[in-house]
């Protein structure tokens, strides 16, 4: 595992969007596995203006995002859709026919958790960038009693919804379930970047990367992955002296 200590959250966006642009540039039709929160904002802006300088090419780039509320449509700017286009894909050459998110308004979830697995497998990721929360959960995936393989209809846990709520008009409008990808899927992205900023990641962060790997973190499985690269600022970092 490589940990980048970032020194603020600028810097942290730029050190993952040097990762994922590089990742396009060796190989233009790549699979970018995609998460949403606070903390990839800034990594998707540092891509955009890269594309707009001319040096990155999302033509041939084919995106599966981690998850999706149930119950938004695309045209909620709560959800997972909009945030995407309104952070990154409405700024760059995306092909929309490359881009893969669940459909929170799909109301049998066998069928899309199904659909979503054929697309995970048809399209190996080669680069899955992660956020965390502050239960440790990544996508969807929340604490507990088993690791879930594949995708999978989620209840969100209570500090998630915690969590959350500030970015809805109250806590009864945040949605209680989600889609999401499994964390055997994650684990079987060839590359993993965990972007992690502020002090509210700081215990989760120490606890995902030096505690025991149990299902109860979902985030500690990360330390079985051949190919993780940690890019945390100062804050998050702080508990972690490597
Ligand atoms: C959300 C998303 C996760 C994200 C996490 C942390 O609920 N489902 O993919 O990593 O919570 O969000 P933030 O980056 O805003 O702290």
């Amino acid at each position: 595992m490589k940990i980048y200590r970032a020194k603020d959250y600028d810097h942290m966006s730029q050190i993952a969007a040097n990762i994922l642009a590089a990742q396009i540039v060796l190989k233009p039709d790549s699979c970018l596995g995609l998460a949403t929160g606070g903390s990839p904002v800034g990594t998707y802006k540092k891509l955009i203006e890269k594309h707009k300088n001319g040096d990155l090419d999302f033509g041939k780039v084919v995106t599966i995002n981690l998850d999706e509320y149930c119950g938004l449509s695309k045209d909620n700017d709560q959800s997972y859709d909009y945030y995407m286009r309104e952070y990154l894909f409405n700024h760059v050459n995306i092909n929309f026919g490359n881009v893969n998110i669940p459909n929170g308004l799909e109301p049998d979830a066998a069928k899309e958790c199904k659909l979503y697995d054929e697309i995970i497998a048809k399209n190996p990721i080669d680069v899955q960038l992660l956020g965390i929360g502050t239960n440790g959960h990544i996508g969807f995936n929340e604490p507990s009693a088993e690791f879930k393989f594949a995708s999978h209809h989620a209840q969100l846990a209570e500090a998630t919804i915690e969590a959350n709520k500030r970015y809805f008009d109250s806590e009864e409008k945040v949605p209680k379930t989600a889609y999401t990808m499994g964390i055997g899927q994650i684990m079987l992205s060839k590359k993993i970047v965990l972007i992690a900023s502020g002090e509210s990641k700081a215990d989760i962060m120490y606890k995902a990367l030096h505690g025991p790997i149990m299902p109860q973190l979902p985030a500690s499985v990360l330390q079985m992955h051949r190919d993780v690269t940690v890019i945390g600022d100062e804050a998050a970092l702080k508990h972690i002296k490597q």
